[in-house]
């Protein structure tokens, strides 16, 4: 496994086996209102990040990957559930090229979809034989609160002017940090069970999970709509104090400051302040110096890698680091 193409090889095997097991957990027909729009969601496309992960991590520690392919289905299920919600909560139109379930569908039908699956994900999650299948249970339990922590701290933010960079940290450390994090030490205890590989791949996944929302907030002002598959400049029009916004409040100069100070005082923000919103992102250096944050968070990913004793393991998951560096979408 040096190469990358024999990674990717082996990427795509694993998320077409997670695929086929996810296929099968979303096959009751009716009733239609709830079982349609969980299948429109997972079946609508997703990087397929955690439950990848998550048995990489299993592999990693010398463990046989279909020992962890239903906790892998459970967590893959939970994420898309946050997702729902979170578009409910976002008041977002699209999700993985598609109209939003609550614009397809309404509401209630997203509120609904989207508890299916956490009923769902906690079935699979329970059909993993481990000897202490309370302690996955708990840790899948404690990642939900946390995740729902995170998700409550992130709207909290949207009506505060001054958020403090270490307050954001500790918010996307809970909505993303958190179940990235479990996907490895979920991983490396079915895989496993030796100590210290739980807890270096629970902060391999957490480190990665933090380099990952900075990201998708880059993404969020610098991918195209047609790529990234979602609304874009929805974090601006949502008054999101994402790592960029922060940056801006702090750093701009007194001018711009206020450009923004009075486009987050409007009942409604425009797509036409996104614009003016980015060019002060540019002007103020935002974009490189979040840049250079989403690196120091990969590189501490890294780093929690070096306590792995397999070399193929650790060359698995540097592998899987870098595909998520490079993504752009
Ligand atoms: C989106 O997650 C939500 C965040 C935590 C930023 P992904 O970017 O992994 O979404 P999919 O599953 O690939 O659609
Ligand atoms: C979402 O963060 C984190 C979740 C727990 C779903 P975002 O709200 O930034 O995710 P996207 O950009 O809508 O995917
Ligand atoms: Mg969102
Ligand atoms: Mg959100
Ligand atoms: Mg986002």
């Amino acid at each position: 496994m040096k190469t990358k193409a024999d990674f990717e090889t082996k990427n795509s095997f694993l998320r077409d086996e997670v695929n086929n097991h996810i296929r099968l957990a979303l096959g009751k027909e009716s009733p239609q209102t709830l079982f349609e729009p969980m299948r429109y969601t997972l079946e609508a496309g997703g990087k397929r990040l955690r439950p990848v992960l998550l048995l990489l991590a299993c592999q990693a520690v010398g463990g046989d990957y279909k020992d962890a392919l239903d906790a892998a289905v459970a967590v893959e299920l939970l994420h898309n559930f946050t997702l729902i919600h979170d578009d409910v909560m976002d008041n977002d139109d699209r999700r993985r090229g598609h109209p939003t379930v609550h614009r397809k569908w309404d509401t209630n039908v997203a509120i609904l979809a989207g508890d299916g699956l956490v009923a769902l994900s906690y079935r699979y999650l329970l059909r993993t034989k481990h000897p202490d299948l309370g302690r996955l249970g708990s840790l899948f339990s404690n990642t939900l609160l946390e995740l729902c922590e995170g998700q409550a701290y992130d709207r909290e933010f949207e009506t505060e002017r001054n958020v403090a960079l270490k307050d954001y940290f500790k918010m996307i450390r809970k909505k993303t940090g958190a179940l990235l994090s479990s996907c490895g030490e979920l991983g490396a205890l079915i895989g496993g069970e030796d100590e210290k590989s739980v807890i270096a791949l629970k902060e391999f996944g957490l480190n990665l999970g933090i380099a990952f929302q900075i990201q998708d907030d880059l993404l969020d002002v610098t991918a195209e709509e047609e790529q990234l598959g979602k609304t874009w400049g929805s974090d601006i029009r949502q008054k999101k104090k994402t790592i960029l916004l922060i940056h801006a409040l702090n750093e701009a100069s007194q001018k711009d400051r206020e450009v923004i100070g009075q486009i987050l005082a409007k009942p409604k923000v425009e797509l036409r302040d996104v614009g003016d919103v980015k060019s002060v992102y540019q002007r103020a250096g935002t974009l490189a110096s979040s840049s250079q944050m989403l690196r120091d968070h990969f590189e501490l990913a890294r780093k929690s890698l070096l306590s792995i004793d397999s070399p193929e393991g650790r060359n698995l998951l540097e592998n899987f680091l870098d595909s998520v560096i490079h993504r752009t979408h």
